[in-house]
């Protein structure tokens, strides 16, 4: 496989998603503990789409003895959502109605503008309002869920520069590949996201707090479980997951960096547009011809279409075993598996655009302002860490 680079802000080549744990030195999924999950349990992790984690044993652990536990996961708004990117949030919604947990929600729009030169404050004000829309849609419960805005928030400051004070620049170099032409902000801008990951435990005191990312988003938890405990807080626990390929490969990530259409599902398909791409562009594991697959079979393994299936799409553990085989004999066409395919990521589309437009017609400002933080909890923040 060739040479592969994964950061937060860049994805270049084919991933090797092992070869990557051993590079950040996270731990495959340990046996046996998707049993011990409520059911059914949440489907990308039961089929391996998550796949590596840090202290993701003890978050269980403690939930297990009716303990306190959060889940946080955010969005960086540099344009509209794709499928790829709303997981995490199907996830953290899972966690909360399985697993009782608290949720947060940052937003990091500051991100966003630091890292593209060309990128307008505009832009990613606008982008953040829009994709707020799509998370207000996955249905967290505004009781146990709160999302923070970057430049609305100005209260995060504080413990983001309680934090920077403990981390050094070298360490920034070498987790995030920072160089020296690296503008100042994207030097400080990690602090930022680790007070993103510490803030349920400065709102509900201290207490686990899991990240369910795909693996991109790990140096961030790396470099919060190191400061942690120097600040009275539990070590960060993370969920990491692979990328949601892209339509075209794979090992790729579905992603618009290079503005190529044809990778990606946008939240906003519509059923015939989901069936168009599926049916054009999705990478097939088929034979090339439909005589040689009946004759040597498919490889799903490989079939863009039959990972959506695996990972996220079809539930039915029976038939999607069945799938797999009848696929890989060469009795299910390539044809077949794609509109079977197309058919269940537009279902689950519709749904999210159902809820989406309600969100809109509710008026999304009212709906945010069910999740913002209110003043008690703004003091509670900016009480935290007088000592330190
Ligand atoms: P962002 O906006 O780049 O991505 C949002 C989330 O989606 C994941 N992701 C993907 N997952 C699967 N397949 C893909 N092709 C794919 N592309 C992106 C990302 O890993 C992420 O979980 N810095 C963050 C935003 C953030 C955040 C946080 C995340 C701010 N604070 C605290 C977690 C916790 C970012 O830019 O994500």
């Amino acid at each position: 496989m060739a040479e592969f680079r994964v950061t937060p802000w860049e994805v270049e080549g084919e991933v090797d998603y092992e070869k990557l744990l051993l590079q950040f030195g996270a731990d495959p999924i340990p046996e046996g503990i998707i049993e011990e999950l409520p059911k059914p349990v949440l489907l990308p992790l039961k089929r391996g789409y998550f796949y590596a984690h840090r202290d993701f044993d003890k978050f269980v652990e403690d939930w297990k003895e009716e303990k306190k536990i959060s889940v946080v996961t955010g969005r960086g708004p540099s344009g509209p959502m794709h499928l790829g990117h709303i997981l995490p949030f199907y996830a953290a919604r899972w966690f909360q109605e399985k697993m009782g947990a608290f949720v947060l929600i940052p937003i990091s729009d500051d991100e966003k503008y630091l890292v593209r030169k060309e990128r307008k404050v505009s832009e990613v004000e606008r982008f953040a309002r829009e994709n707020l829309v799509d998370i207000l849609a996955v249905g967290f419960d505004p009781e146990r869920t709160r999302i923070v805005i970057d430049f609305e928030d100005t209260y995060l400051y504080k413990p983001a520069v309680i934090v920077a004070k403990r981390v050094t620049f070298s360490t920034m170099k070498a987790v995030f590949g920072l160089t020296n032409e690296s503008n100042v902000g994207w030097v400080f801008y990690p602090a930022v996201q680790m007070v993103h990951l510490f803030l349920p435990q400065l709102l509900l005191g201290p207490h686990r707090v899991l990240v369910p990312v795909a693996v991109d988003q790990d140096p961030y938890i790396r470099v919060a479980r190191d400061v942690a405990e120097k600040v009275g807080l539990v070590k960060t626990a993370g969920l990491l997951s692979k990328f949601m390929p892209s339509l075209e490969s794979p090992f790729g990530k579905m992603s618009t960096s290079g503005g190529v259409e044809q990778k990606v599902i946008w939240l906003t398909d519509d059923k015939e547009t989901v069936r168009r791409k599926i049916m054009k562009y999705a990478f097939s594991g088929g034979a090339p011809t439909v005589e040689e697959h009946r004759k040597y079979g498919g490889k799903p393994e490989i079939d863009v279409s039959f990972l959506y299936l695996l990972y996220f799409f079809e539930e039915d553990d029976r038939k999607i075993r069945e799938i797999e085989e009848s696929y890989r004999s060469g009795e299910m066409l390539t044809g077949e598996l794609k509109a079977y395919a197309a058919e269940k990521i537009a279902s689950f589309l519709e749904e999210h655009q159902m809820r989406r437009s309600k969100v809109l017609d509710a008026g999304p400002e009212e709906k945010l302002s069910e999740y913002r933080l209110n003043e008690e909890e703004k003091r509670a923040v900016l009480e935290w860490g007088k000592d330190l």
